[in-house]
Protein backbone atom coordinates (compact mmCIF):
# COMPACT_ATOMS: atom_id res chain seq x y z
CA UNK A 1 0.00 0.00 0.00
CA UNK A 2 0.78 3.20 -1.17
CA UNK A 3 -0.34 6.79 0.58
CA UNK A 4 1.02 9.80 -2.34
CA UNK A 5 0.58 13.49 -2.17
CA UNK A 6 1.31 15.13 -5.63
CA UNK A 7 1.21 18.83 -7.61
CA UNK A 8 2.11 17.82 -10.90
CA UNK A 9 2.40 13.68 -11.07
CA UNK A 10 5.71 12.83 -9.85
CA UNK A 11 4.81 11.37 -6.56
CA UNK A 12 2.26 9.89 -8.08
CA UNK A 13 4.27 7.93 -11.08
CA UNK A 14 6.97 7.11 -8.86
CA UNK A 15 3.83 5.62 -6.25
CA UNK A 16 2.50 3.69 -9.27
CA UNK A 17 5.99 2.34 -10.31
CA UNK A 18 6.35 0.50 -6.80
CA UNK A 19 2.36 -0.46 -6.12
CA UNK A 20 -0.57 -1.52 -7.29
CA UNK A 21 -2.53 -0.22 -4.18
CA UNK A 22 -2.52 3.55 -3.99
CA UNK A 23 -4.57 5.90 -1.42
CA UNK A 24 -4.01 9.94 -2.36
CA UNK A 25 -3.58 11.66 1.19
CA UNK A 26 -5.73 14.21 0.13
CA UNK A 27 -8.44 12.42 -0.34
CA UNK A 28 -7.46 9.94 2.60
CA UNK A 29 -7.96 13.27 4.84
CA UNK A 30 -11.52 14.16 3.29
CA UNK A 31 -12.74 10.91 4.06
CA UNK A 32 -11.36 11.45 7.69
CA UNK A 33 -9.47 7.78 6.74
CA UNK A 34 -6.58 7.35 9.20
CA UNK A 35 -6.34 3.57 9.92
CA UNK A 36 -4.09 1.62 7.26
CA UNK A 37 -2.96 -2.02 7.80
CA UNK A 38 -0.62 -3.56 5.02
CA UNK A 39 2.29 -6.05 4.75
CA UNK A 40 4.45 -2.85 3.19
CA UNK A 41 3.21 0.64 3.57
CA UNK A 42 4.94 3.34 1.95
CA UNK A 43 4.48 7.29 1.93
CA UNK A 44 5.44 8.82 -1.30
CA UNK A 45 5.75 12.72 -1.36
CA UNK A 46 7.50 15.88 -2.83
CA UNK A 47 9.65 17.67 -0.32
CA UNK A 48 8.82 21.49 -0.30
CA UNK A 49 11.74 23.37 1.24
CA UNK A 50 13.62 19.52 1.87
CA UNK A 51 10.58 18.87 4.26
CA UNK A 52 7.27 16.78 3.24
CA UNK A 53 4.08 19.01 2.64
CA UNK A 54 2.30 20.26 5.57
CA UNK A 55 -0.84 18.13 4.85
CA UNK A 56 1.45 14.97 4.85
CA UNK A 57 2.87 16.01 8.19
CA UNK A 58 -0.61 16.66 9.97
CA UNK A 59 -1.64 13.06 8.33
CA UNK A 60 1.32 11.39 9.82
CA UNK A 61 1.05 12.95 13.05
CA UNK A 62 -2.70 11.45 13.01
CA UNK A 63 -2.95 8.49 11.27
CA UNK A 64 -2.03 4.98 12.44
CA UNK A 65 0.07 2.37 10.42
CA UNK A 66 -0.11 -1.59 10.74
CA UNK A 67 2.09 -2.49 9.00
CA UNK A 68 5.25 -5.02 9.01
CA UNK A 69 7.53 -2.34 6.56
CA UNK A 70 6.90 1.35 6.30
CA UNK A 71 8.90 3.50 3.94
CA UNK A 72 8.79 6.91 2.75
CA UNK A 73 9.96 8.42 -0.78
CA UNK A 74 11.28 11.77 -0.97
CA UNK A 75 10.66 13.09 -4.95
CA UNK A 76 12.53 16.32 -5.63
CA UNK A 77 14.09 18.29 -8.07
CA UNK A 78 17.28 19.70 -7.43
CA UNK A 79 18.82 19.79 -4.01
CA UNK A 80 17.10 17.42 -1.25
CA UNK A 81 19.23 18.94 1.44
CA UNK A 82 19.48 16.06 4.18
CA UNK A 83 15.13 15.71 3.41
CA UNK A 84 15.85 11.89 4.53
CA UNK A 85 16.98 12.91 7.61
CA UNK A 86 14.62 15.15 8.39
CA UNK A 87 11.75 12.47 7.44
CA UNK A 88 13.36 10.51 9.50
CA UNK A 89 12.81 12.99 12.29
CA UNK A 90 9.23 13.48 11.36
CA UNK A 91 8.53 9.70 11.71
CA UNK A 92 10.09 10.05 14.91
CA UNK A 93 7.86 12.39 16.27
CA UNK A 94 4.73 10.71 15.01
CA UNK A 95 5.97 7.25 16.45
CA UNK A 96 6.09 5.46 13.26
CA UNK A 97 8.74 3.02 13.44
CA UNK A 98 10.51 3.68 9.97
CA UNK A 99 12.52 0.90 7.65
CA UNK A 100 13.59 3.00 4.88
CA UNK A 101 13.56 6.20 3.67
CA UNK A 102 14.87 7.75 -0.13
CA UNK A 103 15.32 10.45 -1.76
CA UNK A 104 14.22 10.62 -5.83
CA UNK A 105 15.50 13.19 -8.05
CA UNK A 106 12.45 14.63 -11.12
CA UNK A 107 11.52 17.24 -12.49
CA UNK A 108 11.93 20.64 -10.59
CA UNK A 109 8.10 22.18 -10.56
CA UNK A 110 9.36 25.89 -8.52
CA UNK A 111 8.80 28.34 -10.70
CA UNK A 112 10.88 31.26 -9.10
CA UNK A 113 14.17 29.29 -9.97
CA UNK A 114 13.50 26.64 -12.93
CA UNK A 115 12.21 26.52 -16.41
CA UNK A 116 10.01 23.83 -17.26
CA UNK A 117 11.12 23.56 -20.85
CA UNK A 118 14.06 23.10 -19.44
CA UNK A 119 13.36 20.21 -16.84
CA UNK A 120 11.34 18.82 -19.33
CA UNK A 121 14.59 18.05 -21.62
CA UNK A 122 16.70 17.15 -19.04
CA UNK A 123 17.59 13.50 -18.24
CA UNK A 124 17.45 12.92 -14.41
CA UNK A 125 16.92 9.33 -15.13
CA UNK A 126 14.23 8.60 -12.69
CA UNK A 127 13.31 5.20 -14.08
CA UNK A 128 16.58 4.07 -13.02
CA UNK A 129 16.73 5.44 -9.78
CA UNK A 130 12.71 3.59 -9.43
CA UNK A 131 14.46 0.25 -10.28
CA UNK A 132 16.65 0.71 -7.20
CA UNK A 133 14.29 1.49 -5.24
CA UNK A 134 11.84 -0.88 -6.01
CA UNK A 135 14.55 -3.96 -5.85
CA UNK A 136 15.14 -2.22 -1.95
CA UNK A 137 11.88 -1.97 -0.78
CA UNK A 138 11.31 -5.90 -2.46
CA UNK A 139 14.04 -7.29 -0.08
CA UNK A 140 12.59 -5.06 2.38
CA UNK A 141 16.28 -3.08 3.43
CA UNK A 142 16.48 -1.54 6.42
CA UNK A 143 18.19 2.11 5.55
CA UNK A 144 17.82 5.84 5.82
CA UNK A 145 19.44 7.63 2.90
CA UNK A 146 22.84 9.04 4.07
CA UNK A 147 22.81 12.99 4.89
CA UNK A 148 25.99 15.06 4.45
CA UNK A 149 27.20 18.11 6.53
CA UNK A 150 27.01 20.16 3.39
CA UNK A 151 23.07 19.05 3.36
CA UNK A 152 22.50 19.85 6.74
CA UNK A 153 24.45 23.07 6.25
CA UNK A 154 22.00 23.98 3.20
CA UNK A 155 19.31 23.05 4.96
CA UNK A 156 20.07 25.53 7.98
CA UNK A 157 21.06 28.25 5.24
CA UNK A 158 17.63 27.83 3.96
CA UNK A 159 15.67 28.05 7.20
CA UNK A 160 18.18 31.31 7.94
CA UNK A 161 16.80 33.07 4.54
CA UNK A 162 13.13 31.81 5.52
CA UNK A 163 12.84 32.93 8.94
CA UNK A 164 13.43 36.72 7.30
CA UNK A 165 9.99 36.54 5.76
CA UNK A 166 6.71 37.14 6.85
CA UNK A 167 5.53 33.97 8.33
CA UNK A 168 2.80 33.50 5.99
CA UNK A 169 4.97 34.68 2.67
CA UNK A 170 3.65 31.74 1.11
CA UNK A 171 0.10 31.92 1.61
CA UNK A 172 0.18 35.21 -0.94
CA UNK A 173 2.29 33.58 -3.87
CA UNK A 174 -0.88 32.98 -6.46
CA UNK A 175 -1.68 35.86 -8.94
CA UNK A 176 -4.50 35.40 -11.02
CA UNK A 177 -4.58 36.99 -14.24
CA UNK A 178 -7.47 38.29 -17.09
CA UNK A 179 -6.58 35.08 -18.90
CA UNK A 180 -8.92 33.34 -16.29
CA UNK A 181 -12.44 32.41 -17.95
CA UNK A 182 -13.26 30.49 -14.90
CA UNK A 183 -12.67 27.06 -16.16
CA UNK A 184 -12.32 25.36 -12.55
CA UNK A 185 -9.22 22.99 -13.75
CA UNK A 186 -7.24 24.77 -10.69
CA UNK A 187 -10.29 24.11 -8.09
CA UNK A 188 -10.02 20.37 -9.57
CA UNK A 189 -6.51 19.76 -9.00
CA UNK A 190 -6.47 21.58 -5.40
CA UNK A 191 -5.38 19.21 -2.73
CA UNK A 192 -6.13 21.36 -0.25
CA UNK A 193 -9.24 23.43 -1.54
CA UNK A 194 -7.21 26.18 -2.01
CA UNK A 195 -8.84 28.05 -4.61
CA UNK A 196 -12.17 28.52 -6.15
CA UNK A 197 -13.89 30.35 -8.69
CA UNK A 198 -15.81 33.05 -7.62
CA UNK A 199 -17.82 34.89 -9.92
CA UNK A 200 -16.11 33.20 -13.19
CA UNK A 201 -12.89 33.72 -11.89
CA UNK A 202 -10.32 31.52 -10.07
CA UNK A 203 -10.12 33.38 -6.43
CA UNK A 204 -7.02 31.82 -4.28
CA UNK A 205 -8.00 31.22 -0.56
CA UNK A 206 -4.89 31.64 1.44
CA UNK A 207 -4.62 29.85 5.18
CA UNK A 208 -4.45 26.20 4.13
CA UNK A 209 -2.37 26.50 0.81
CA UNK A 210 0.19 23.21 0.49
CA UNK A 211 2.45 25.69 -2.04
CA UNK A 212 2.20 22.32 -4.31
CA UNK A 213 1.56 24.86 -7.48
CA UNK A 214 -0.79 22.21 -9.05
CA UNK A 215 -3.54 24.83 -10.34
CA UNK A 216 -0.88 27.31 -11.29
CA UNK A 217 0.70 24.09 -13.65
CA UNK A 218 -2.57 22.80 -14.58
CA UNK A 219 -4.22 25.73 -16.08
CA UNK A 220 -4.71 25.23 -19.62
CA UNK A 221 -5.11 29.65 -20.21
CA UNK A 222 -2.05 30.19 -17.93
CA UNK A 223 -3.99 32.40 -16.36
CA UNK A 224 -2.34 31.43 -12.63
CA UNK A 225 1.23 32.76 -12.21
CA UNK A 226 3.22 33.51 -9.15
CA UNK A 227 3.28 36.93 -7.37
CA UNK A 228 7.09 36.78 -7.37
CA UNK A 229 9.11 36.34 -10.92
CA UNK A 230 9.17 33.37 -12.73
CA UNK A 231 12.34 31.82 -14.62
CA UNK A 232 9.86 30.91 -17.47
CA UNK A 233 6.16 32.53 -16.90
CA UNK A 234 5.23 30.38 -20.31
CA UNK A 235 6.32 26.92 -19.56
CA UNK A 236 4.19 25.01 -17.03
CA UNK A 237 4.64 21.22 -16.27
CA UNK A 238 2.78 17.73 -15.69
CA UNK A 239 4.43 14.79 -15.45
CA UNK A 240 4.70 13.08 -19.01
CA UNK A 241 2.88 9.97 -17.71
CA UNK A 242 0.47 11.47 -15.48
CA UNK A 243 -2.97 12.68 -16.88
CA UNK A 244 -4.86 15.15 -15.84
CA UNK A 245 -7.76 13.09 -14.94
CA UNK A 246 -5.69 11.19 -12.67
CA UNK A 247 -4.19 14.61 -10.80
CA UNK A 248 -8.04 15.37 -10.53
CA UNK A 249 -8.78 12.04 -9.16
CA UNK A 250 -5.89 12.37 -6.85
CA UNK A 251 -6.38 15.68 -5.44
CA UNK A 252 -9.98 17.36 -6.85
CA UNK A 253 -12.94 17.50 -4.17
CA UNK A 254 -15.88 15.15 -4.67
CA UNK A 255 -13.34 12.98 -7.18
CA UNK A 256 -12.36 11.01 -4.13
C1 LIG B 1 6.97 25.04 -2.97
C2 LIG B 1 7.96 24.09 -3.53
C3 LIG B 1 9.16 23.87 -2.86
C4 LIG B 1 10.10 22.98 -3.37
N1 LIG B 1 11.24 22.78 -2.67
C5 LIG B 1 12.18 21.95 -3.15
C6 LIG B 1 13.41 21.77 -2.46
O1 LIG B 1 13.63 22.28 -1.37
N2 LIG B 1 14.35 20.99 -3.04
C7 LIG B 1 14.15 20.38 -4.25
O2 LIG B 1 15.06 19.73 -4.74
N3 LIG B 1 12.98 20.49 -4.92
C8 LIG B 1 11.98 21.26 -4.39
N4 LIG B 1 10.79 21.41 -5.06
C9 LIG B 1 10.53 20.56 -6.26
C10 LIG B 1 9.62 19.37 -5.96
O3 LIG B 1 9.98 18.73 -4.76
C11 LIG B 1 9.66 18.34 -7.11
O4 LIG B 1 9.41 18.94 -8.34
C12 LIG B 1 8.68 17.19 -6.85
O5 LIG B 1 9.06 16.05 -7.58
C13 LIG B 1 7.25 17.53 -7.22
O6 LIG B 1 6.44 16.40 -6.97
P1 LIG B 1 4.92 16.28 -7.38
O7 LIG B 1 4.85 16.30 -8.87
O8 LIG B 1 4.49 14.97 -6.84
O9 LIG B 1 4.19 17.44 -6.80
C14 LIG B 1 9.84 22.28 -4.58
C15 LIG B 1 8.63 22.50 -5.25
C16 LIG B 1 7.70 23.38 -4.73
C17 LIG B 1 6.40 23.59 -5.48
Amino acid sequence: MILYFTGIGNSLYAAKQLDNELISIPQAVRQGRLDFSADTIGIVTPVYGHEVPPMVREFMHKASFHTRYFYMILTYGNRHAGAAELAKRLCDECGISVNYINVLLMADNWLPAFDMNEQKRLNKKVDEHIELIRDDIVIRLNRIAPVTYADRAAHREYLSRIEQMPPDIFQHFIKVTDACIGCGVCEKVCPSDSIRVVDGKAQHIPGNWQTCLACVHACPRKALGLAIPEVNPNARYRNEHISLTEIIQANGRGAE
